[in-house]
């Protein structure tokens, strides 16, 4: 058996990634309170490596990983010459234009600015719509930026909708839905179609474990 490698998300989806993992018996020997960024498991010849969301796609994309898990967000907005393999059963959120209640977001000829982690996204969305925008990137806390007056609007995933129920803003349009998804490298898919199938039919088959 080749070893694997599989890149896995800090921060949001980490803790329910390395939960699926763990509820099919990969990832036993993930700390993820550990500082430590690479974790190796000899017996299964799996090593994990801990990194940003937005990272995922170029180790995956460049063969440092075989396989990985990432939000369809960052597919979206990022692109990547990747396989998409797998829905994974977390990780679901939608995508919603935002801003206080009342806020028009078909102007016809005046240009709304609209904060966003997602830039492409946003552009893409805005121009099917035929409304003119100015969109201004940052890279969080883009609930802020309509409350201090940096934009009009905000575009930017939702969850519970606390954040922005906490920032006194509401869900405007929604646009559409995301979830996590194992992706994998199209050459290791091929070199090692058998342990990426292994991994992948555990996931699928435990999936309804965790819904
Ligand atoms: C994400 C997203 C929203 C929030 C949605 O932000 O950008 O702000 O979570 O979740 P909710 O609907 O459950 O509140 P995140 O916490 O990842 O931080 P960031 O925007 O500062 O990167
Ligand atoms: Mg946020």
């Amino acid at each position: 058996m080749n070893e694997l490698t599989i890149a896995l998300a800090k921060g949001r989806l980490a803790e329910d990634a390395y939960n699926v993992f763990k509820g099919v018996n990969l990832a036993n020997n993930v700390d993820l309170k550990s500082r430590k960024l690479i974790f190796e498991d000899k017996d299964q010849r799996l090593r994990f490596i801990i990194v940003k969301p937005s990272d995922v796609i170029t180790y995956v994309e460049q063969g440092v990983a075989d396989i990985g898990v990432v939000g369809k967000d960052t597919i979206l907005e990022q692109g990547g010459n990747i396989y998409e393999l797998l829905d994974l059963p977390f990780g679901e959120c939608r995508f919603a234009v935002a801003g206080y209640k009342g806020k028009k977001i078909n102007r016809k000829d005046e240009v709304l600015k609209v904060a966003t982690k997602y830039p492409k996204i946003t552009v893409d969305y805005f121009a099917e719509k035929g409304q003119r925008i100015q969109t201004i990137k940052l890279n969080g806390s883009v609930e802020l930026a309509p409350l201090v007056g940096l934009s009009d609007v905000i575009v930017d995933i939702v969850e519970t909708g606390n954040t922005l129920k906490a920032n006194g803003l509401e869900v405007l349009e929604e646009m559409f839905e995301v979830r996590a998804k194992l992706i994998a490298n199209r050459v290791s898919y091929r070199f090692k179609a058998k342990e990426i199938n292994a991994i992948q039919t555990l996931l699928r088959d435990g999936r309804e474990n965790f819904d």
